[in-house]
């Protein structure tokens, strides 16, 4: 993995996964390390982030390393017309290692190949988010002490949510069964589901949220995002299509754990924070320690 950019995370085996969550509970115990101070994280965001940007810097920043970067590509030369190319061939001049989210999919890809240095994706519009999954994997572990023989339930933008596909394709490495929750309009794009048929695995698609409560060991959230949808009417469509209270989680089984990328808008009410099945805001936690485990391995120091 040293030196080697992470784009989708099939760039990535099982084994590789389970290296690097690992290495992220070692992280956990003890973040805050000088091994990355001879090094330079540059941040690249074309598209707004909180946790996934603000999760990396604060990654790098407690094992010693330097960061550079932007948040809002309006302040840098990409305004004056300059193209991802000479940005990212001038960004790896003066950094070890990018951290880059961009709203085109294909973006990282096409990144990793002009860079001097290994790229990370950081999200690349509606395709893929490699590092939510790894973190989403280790929250699944950590709340079910394994990954394998889950049920798993998707629910809410299937068809553009990048941090599903990603998970999707992560878990079938984990004989998962598939609960695919989403309006007619978003499903998951053939090409993921037929990942998972692939790999001999099953997957059951519904419309109604309350068909999974009883089944799921992790309900994965994921916001209906508004900025995907070309068309302001679709979107008022199905913006409201599923709502996960507190109400409706009396039946599900005692080890569920809920699950969300976040940001939230109104998909999980403000009751569900305080129940026993609420894990999302560690799961944006353990974000730190995953993204220090990669970093290092990636950087060559684990
Ligand atoms: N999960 C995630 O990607 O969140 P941000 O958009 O805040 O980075």
């Amino acid at each position: 993995m040293k030196n080697r950019s992470l784009v989708s995370i099939t760039d990535y085996s099982k084994e590789e996964y389970l290296k690097i969550l690992d290495l992220a509970e070692e992280f956990e115990k003890n973040p805050k390390q000088s091994i990355l101070e001879k090094f330079v994280v540059a941040t690249l965001f074309f598209e707004p982030s909180t946790r996934t940007r603000l999760s990396f810097e604060s990654a790098a920043s407690q094992l010693g390393a330097k960061v550079i970067g932007f948040s809002d590509a309006s302040n840098s030369s990409v305004s004056k017309g300059e193209t991802l190319k000479d940005t990212i061939l001038t960004v790896s001049n003066y950094s070890d290692i990018i951290v880059m989210r961009h709203p085109r999919e294909g973006s990282a890809r096409f990144a990793s190949e002009v860079s001097k240095v290994p790229v990370i994706n950081a999200g690349d519009g509606g395709n893929q988010h490699p590092t939510q999954c790894l973190l989403d994997l280790y929250s699944i572990r950590k709340t079910q002490g394994k990954l394998d023989n889950l049920n798993v339930a998707f629910v809410g933008d299937l068809k553009y949510g990048r941090t599903v596909h990603s998970l999707v394709m992560a878990l079938c490495n984990f004989n998962t069964t598939f609960h695919l929750v989403s309006p007619i309009e978003l499903k998951l794009p053939s090409y993921v589901k037929m990942h998972i048929k692939n790999n001999n695995l099953n997957y059951f698609q519904y419309t109604d949220l309350n068909d999974v409560m009883e089944t799921a060991d992790i309900i994965y959230m994921t916001r209906i995002q508004r900025e995907r949808f070309s068309d302001p009417i679709e979107y008022e469509k199905v913006k409201n299509a599923y709502i996960l209270s507190a109400s409706m989680l009396d039946n599900c089984k005692p080890n569920m754990r809920i699950l969300h990328p976040l940001p939230r808008v109104n998909e999980i009410t403000e009751d569900v924070d305080a129940t026993a099945q609420a894990y999302y805001f560690t799961q944006a936690l353990n974000g730190v320690f995953v993204r220090q485990a990669l970093l290092a391995t990636i950087l060559g120091v684990k």
